[in-house]
């Protein structure tokens, strides 16, 4: 393969003022990031640990192997809404490896609302079990909660994706042969004590972890009976005599280790083939992406640029390099594992649809996992196009990409807009993995656009009745459609309502991606069957 060569200049003012507004844009997201690791509220994680208890991340960093990574899925979950009260939608999910196994771990804080879900919460626990489905992974459930928050019942509780879920996830998953281990390190209150009742094994932690289908409270208002939680459901009630649980803790360090033994006894399951070669750094350095990621999505970037400084050695097998530039397509290698990768570069033509839909097979046919990298305004409009077929040309590329079994995986660099989002391997297309950089921007069109259409539409009507548009409620119109497309548009709105797996900082993509692309190793590729084209 070649190397990359960069035009980017590095000393350029360019450059240097695109880096100044990209570290802005990365610090913000670092300082939200440190604050929802912090948890609950200072009192909510002080009366935790006075507990003895080990606080939810902790509890993972003690499970997983020594000195590997927990890749976290959608840290800023929740983010903005519920006046900040619920950090990471008050829980933890990632993938970690366990005893040199990938495995799904979900992980309740109680510091937070006592670990009760609302609909990020929900959202996000079920999300968690399809990423374990899709790539065919262990489950770990740390579970202490209680269970629904009440004020939100009807947005948890009834719908198809909704708390009930999460018990037919575990028959389905533990049925497909993927484990399914609970360790109970505190509350497990009603639909809560399905989630250790429902697993393949459970532990359960002394004087902390209590399971019950309804708590002492309801026992007394339904039948008169006093009990304590000990007394009830408690670690020694149900490892000796209701055998809900099987396994008795001292405490979480205990639990966790028992956890690992239990993982040592698992089935060894057979791994995807992939050509996996030396890992190589990039030759440019991943850092100088702060200077090209775009912070203003108006200035055009060259996607190879972004490529050299993800990919191994930089080096990219480029395919159909003089045909339809706006999009970019080739073979690369990211930490050792070979990757097709597609790329924007510019607006969607009839052409770049085809040589998407053409690589997308040939990734298909030769078993590669395929990246997208997202930055996107959308198919090209006008009457010319439309003759020509821009509709049935951008319908081959969704086709390929909805049926092409490979693993996808999406990265927005830029924005992420119209039915680029879906020809790109959207959320709806099921790539295993989608991530925004901090700078991304996502909706059904950009904020001036969608001003412009709605005037032009209001203007219409105006004019049929015989009236016209004042410039004045031209501008009110205008402003107040560009400030909700700013705020709706944003990566923080998106990963706030999990339409994404998380924001990553651009230098972290290439690990983030080979972990991905490691993770779906554990379930053998499905060959694809492509559908009718129309032609
Ligand atoms: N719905 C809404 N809010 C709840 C809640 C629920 N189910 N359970 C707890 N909370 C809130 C509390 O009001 C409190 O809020 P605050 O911080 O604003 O004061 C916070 O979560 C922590 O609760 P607290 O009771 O102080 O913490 P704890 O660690 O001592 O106990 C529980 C945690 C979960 C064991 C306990 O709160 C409890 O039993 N809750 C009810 C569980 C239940 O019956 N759930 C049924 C759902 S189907």
């Amino acid at each position: 393969m070649y190397r990359i060569k960069s035009k980017i200049k590095t000393d350029s003012p360019e450059f240097k003022k695109n880096q100044e507004e990209f570290m802005k844009v990365l610090n913000e997201y670092k300082e939200r990031l440190a604050k929802v690791k912090k948890g609950g509220s200072e009192r909510a994680v002080a009366k935790h640990k006075k507990r003895g208890k080990l606080l939810a991340r902790e509890r993972i960093d003690l499970l997983v192997d020594a000195n590997t990574p927990f890749m976290e899925l959608s840290a800023l979950a929740a983010n903005d809404q519920f006046d900040g009260q619920f950090p990471s939608a008050g829980i933890i999910t990632g993938i970690g490896v366990i005893q040199g196994k990938e495995t799904l771990i979900i992980a309740n804080d109680a510091t937070v609302k006592g670990g009760t879900y609302i609909k990020e919460t929900i959202k996000k626990h079920v999300r968690a079990q399809e990423v374990a489905m899709e790539n065919s992974l262990p489950c770990v459930y740390m579970v202490d909660s209680g269970g629904v928050f009440l004020p939100e019942q009807a947005n948890v509780f009834p719908d198809k994706y909704d708390f009930g879920r999460f018990f037919f996830n575990q028959a389905r998953m533990s049925a497909a042969g993927l484990p399914q281990i609970a360790i109970v390190m505190g509350s497990c209150t009603a639909g809560g004590a399905y989630v250790p009742a429902m697993s393949d094994e459970t532990i359960i932690v002394k004087e902390q972890g209590t399971i019950f289908i309804g708590g002492p409270p309801l026992v007394k208002a339904a039948t008169g009976e006093e009990v304590s939680a000990e007394e009830l459901g408690g670690a020694d009630v149900h490892t000796s005599i209701s055998g809900v649980a099987d396994h008795y803790a001292e405490d979480d360090k205990h639990a966790i280790q028992i956890c690992r033994n239990i993982f040592e006894t698992l089935e060894l399951k057979e791994k995807q083939n992939l050509d996996i070669s030396e890992p190589e750094e990039p030759f440019y350095d991943p850092k100088e992406l702060y200077g090209i990621a775009p912070t203003d999505l108006k200035k055009p970037v060259d996607s190879r640029e972004i490529i050299a400084r993800m990919v191994d050695g930089s080096k990219f097998q480029e395919f159909k390099a003089r045909y339809a530039p706006t999009i970019v397509t080739g073979f690369a290698k990211i930490m050792g594992f070979p990757v097709g990768i597609i790329a924007n570069n510019g607006v969607l033509f009839s052409e770049t649809s085809l040589k998407a839909a053409h690589f997308i097979e040939l990734c298909s046919a030769r078993n590669i996992p395929i990246l997208f990298l997202q930055n996107i305004t959308g198919f090209i409009v006008g009457k010319e196009y439309e003759h020509k077929g821009i509709a049935k040309d951008g319908a081959k590329f969704v086709h390929a990409v909805a049926n092409a079994n490979v693993p996808k995986f999406t990265v927005v660099f830029g924005g992420s807009f119209g039915a680029g989002n879906y020809a790109m391997a959207g959320r709806a297309y099921e790539p295993r993995f989608l991530f925004m950089w901090p700078n991304a921007k996502i909706s059904v069109m950009g904020g001036e656009q969608a001003a412009n259409v709605l005037i032009t539409v209001k203007q219409d009507q105006l004019k049929a009745k015989g009236k016209e548009m004042s410039q004045e409620d031209i501008d009110k119109l205008r402003n107040s459609i560009l400030t909700k497309y700013e705020h709706e548009g944003s990566a923080y709105y998106s990963t706030s309502r999990l339409w994404d797996d998380g924001i990553i900082d651009p230098t972290d993509t290439r690990k983030i991606i080979a972990m991905g692309i490691a993770t779906s190793l554990n379930k053998k590729y499905p060959e694809t069957k492509h559908g009718i084209f129309r032609m």
